[in-house]
């Protein structure tokens, strides 16, 4: 059983790491609120609304997920998967203090084998915010490929997530970026977490991570994706969102 001064070093944990991200990513935020209010709640049909969030991390996307969902009318759940027990801990935490009773299921997974496992058609919303880009292409085209084949027909795939410009955009994008990094960070004495956010980003617009917007929109377009759209691009991040033709 949880203690409360265990409750209490998560919540310090949890803002300390939400404001080190808001500090990385100024638009973390507007990023994520656009992603979750581009969502229609509304089924019309009978079974409840479900909705899949991949990678819960800390929960910060969780709990607009769960708010918004009260959009959603009764039974509406709400299924939240990491490859993380600690993460999926610190979310679950996250999410009782600040929203008490909610439809949340938490699975400890890889995104990946939980997809396979899923029904085709079960969710009426995949929903997921900077977590594909950690993932190495090949594995990721698969997760796209099985994003699709969970979702019902007419459902929708949302992305918060750093999608990059090609060509020399991207490179002054990230150059951009890490001078912000360093400006954020450097006057705070915080030089380690500096070193590892700038090595992150780069590794994040290498070849086997990044994300293009141009390559990512015809990709799902071909798995029969449609109205796929690229949304607040700033930088080297947007919102994607694309519904199951
Ligand atoms: C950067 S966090 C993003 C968290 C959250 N969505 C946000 O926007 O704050 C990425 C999360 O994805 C999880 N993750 C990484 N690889 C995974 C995989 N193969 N399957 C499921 N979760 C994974 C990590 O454990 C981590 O919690």
């Amino acid at each position: 059983m949880k203690t409360k001064k265990a409750d209490h070093r998560f919540t310090e944990d949890i803002a300390r790491e939400y404001e080190m991200i808001t500090l990385a990513y100024p638009d973390f935020e507007a990023l994520q609120r656009t992603m979750v209010e581009g969502i229609d709640f509304s089924r019309g049909q009978e079974q409840p609304f479900r909705l899949l969030e991949i990678g819960t991390g800390d929960g910060f996307t969780t709990v607009k997920l769960a708010r918004a969902m009260e959009r959603a009318g009764d039974g509406a759940v709400l299924t939240t998967v990491d490859i993380s027990a600690e993460m999926l801990a610190k979310a679950r935490d996250l999410l009782e203090g600040a929203l008490g009773e909610h439809h949340v299921q938490y699975r400890q997974m890889d995104a990946l084998a939980f997809l396979q496992d899923e029904p085709e058609g079960h969710f009426d919303v995949v929903a997921t915010s900077f977590t594909l880009h950690n993932f190495e292409r090949t594995y990721r085209e698969s997760v796209e490929q099985q994003i699709h084949r969970v979702l019902r027909p007419g459902g929708v795939y949302t992305n918060a997530d750093k999608y990059a410009p090609s060509g020399q955009e991207q490179f002054d994008a990230l150059a951009l970026h890490i001078d912000h990094f360093f400006a954020a960070f450097l006057p705070q004495g915080k030089t380690e977490l500096l070193r590892k956010w700038v090595i992150h980003n780069i590794s994040d617009q290498s070849p086997r991570h990044v994300m293009f917007v141009d390559e990512t929109v015809s990709r799902l377009e071909k798995l029969g994706f449609r109205e796929v759209r690229i949304e607040q691009q700033t930088g080297l991040q947007a919102v994607l969102r694309a519904r199951k033709g």
